[in-house]
């Protein structure tokens, strides 16, 4: 939910109208009586629909050099054809992880987002942290406190922190441990096309890995995680309403550009599942103000043959 002025996608200053925040929720629990829900019968109120976070090879998104993503945003920043990334650094939320095994971030550090349509959480622990808290009103040592809600509740039924470190932790290195499947049907002529129609400048793969992360595995290699991790500005007619500070500092109209990790198992794309084929999202890269503009003109002007071979590509990733 958003409040928007009369054009119906600019956030309007004033929120206060979304005391509770801006996700409706349903269910209530814990002693709970009133639900979250969009006011009804207020043309101000922009709804628009997330989906839920796909969980598949997200230890190497956490891998990932900082260093590699700096990189991708200075060649960006270099392009003549309006390709801009954008790092979205946020201010850490969490509590710090005793463990502190994959980083030793405290609260309130900047540092570069990677998770979350709009790379809004850092890092996998507190990715789990903040769904739970957010999105369950499960507390853990990283997120203590309830959040508001309307009945004023501090605590629920079960008193203190709900979920321990140790649990928290092992949510944590469960995702981590998700592998990138296995691409089988990716083709040398395919990687050309993805490449020459400038997927590949936001989608970007063979990313260098951090040498030191604990996952022994994951750490020093090349992982095609297909994303910069960038936001970048997709035009209006994807834009959702939402101000900035609500995810960092992406704007109503940035994105985060979609990993292509495990696609070859979707039926929907784009953050609110609104293209039923790769084709389909392709298309609505396309837009008034998108980056991707550029792109999607190259991949129209495909010849029918390298049209099918680049969607046989992204089909198989
Ligand atoms: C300017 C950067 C940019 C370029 C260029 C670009 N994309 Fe994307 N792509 C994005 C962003 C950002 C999203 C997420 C948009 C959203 O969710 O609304 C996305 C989403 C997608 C998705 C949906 C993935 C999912 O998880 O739902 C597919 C498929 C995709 N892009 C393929 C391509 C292909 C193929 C090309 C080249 C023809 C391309 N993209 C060019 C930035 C880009």
């Amino acid at each position: 939910m958003s409040v928007v002025e009369a054009d119906g996608k600019t956030p309007a200053k004033d929120q206060s109208k979304l005391a509770f925040g801006h996700t409706v929720h349903p269910l209530v629990a814990g002693g709970g009586k009133t639900p979250i829900a969009a006011p009804t019968g207020d043309p101000s109120i922009k709804l628009s629909i997330r989906v839920g976070p796909p969980v598949l090879g997200r230890g190497y998104m956490e891998a990932v050099l900082d260093s590699e993503i700096r990189r991708l945003v200075a060649e960006q920043a270099a392009r003549t054809d309006g390709i801009k990334g954008r790092i979205n650094l946020v201010a850490y939320q969490s509590e710090p992880n005793p463990t502190g095994k994959v980083h030793a971030t405290k609260k309130g550090d900047k540092v570069i987002g990677r998770f979350g349509l709009k790379a809004r959480i850092p890092f996998l622990d507190d990715f789990v942290a903040d769904a739970a808290q957010g999105d369950m009103g499960i507390t853990s040592p990283l997120r203590p406190k309830e959040i508001p809600n309307p009945d004023g509740l501090t605590d629920d039924a079960k008193p203190g922190v709900d979920l321990g470190l140790e649990s928290l932790n092992l949510r944590a290195d469960y995702i981590r441990l998700i592998a990138i499947p296995r691409r089988p049907g990716l083709t040398t002529r395919g990687a050309e096309l993805f490449a020459s129609t400038k997927c590949g400048v936001c989608h970007a793969s063979g990313l260098a890995t951090r040498p030191d992360y604990p996952i022994a595995l994951l750490a020093g290699i090349k992982a095609d995680v297909y994303t910069d991790f960038l936001l970048h500005d997709m035009g209006d007619e994807l834009a959702d309403g939402l101000p900035a500070g609500e995810d960092g500092e992406a704007t109503y109209r940035d994105w985060r550009t979609a990993p292509l990790i495990g696609l070859r198992f979707m039926k929907n794309y784009l953050h609110d599942s609104r293209a039923h084929s790769v084709e389909e999202a392709i298309a609505m890269h396309k837009g008034t103000g998108s980056e991707a503009s550029g792109s999607v003109d190259l991949f129209q002007a495909l010849s029918p043959t390298d049209s099918a071979t680049l969607l046989a590509f992204v089909e198989a990733l």
